[in-house]
């Protein structure tokens, strides 16, 4: 086993968040980053419609499909596949592509959506400018994508990595949303550059 592997089999054994996450049948540990956010902030409580953008294995998925009402439903889409869930409509594919994007907007047909959470996680060359320039490009789109299927009043939650552009993204948000504010997590390892922005109430 290469050692970078190994020192990360070592650091899943090690961590609490891993361990609550097998025991409660969630798909990963990324679940308690957005269990935290929606207890602070009733992201969910107050969803109907949700996009889940980057959203295999599907713990962020499971989760809002345990909170979202009977009529509740989710667009989940992921490059990756992923296993079925309840309320969960699933696209796979490259959301980059324009094919992928307009099946994302085909399964939400008529309707709006409530929220927007983006866990994605481009491809990274570990090459840092790209690697942010890849990360804030994938964030436009996200965003581009939000302007067109949000409600009035909606909210878009996304993963941002501390870097070159955040600021100018923020910005845009501010804008665009009532409110910006930035979340850190407790699952969300302190020596990562990775944090999630909340942006509320779109003003359309
Ligand atoms: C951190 S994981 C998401 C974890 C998820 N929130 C959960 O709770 O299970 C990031 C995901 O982004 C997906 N991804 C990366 N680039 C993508 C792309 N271009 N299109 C669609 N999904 C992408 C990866 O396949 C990966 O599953």
């Amino acid at each position: 086993m290469a050692k970078q592997d190994k020192k990360w089999l070592q650091r899943q054994e090690k961590d609490p968040y891993v361990k609550q996450a097998r025991e409660s049948s969630y798909r990963s540990r990324a679940v308690y980053k957005l269990s935290e956010i929606d207890k602070r902030d009733q992201l969910i409580r107050k969803a109907n419609t949700v996009v889940d953008i980057g959203a295999s294995p599907g713990s962020w998925s499971q989760y809002a499909s345990e909170k979202l009402h009977s009529q509740g439903r989710i667009i989940a889409v992921d490059l990756l596949t992923m296993e079925p869930i309840k309320k969960v409509e699933f696209i796979q594919g490259d959301f980059t592509e324009p094919s992928i994007v307009k099946a994302c907007l085909e399964a939400l047909g008529e309707e709006k959506a409530d929220l927007v959470m983006s866990d994605i996680a481009p491809n990274l060359s570990g090459v840092r400018n790209t690697d942010q320039a890849r990360i804030i490009n994938m964030a436009e789109l996200v965003l581009d994508f939000t302007t067109d299927v949000l409600i009035e009043g909606g909210d878009l939650l996304i993963k941002l990595f501390q870097g070159e552009g955040m600021e100018q993204y923020q910005k845009e948000l501010k804008q665009l949303f009532q409110k910006v504010m930035v979340r850190k997590p407790k699952a969300s390892r302190s020596e990562s550059r990775e944090l999630y922005v909340l942006a509320r109430g779109y003003k359309v």
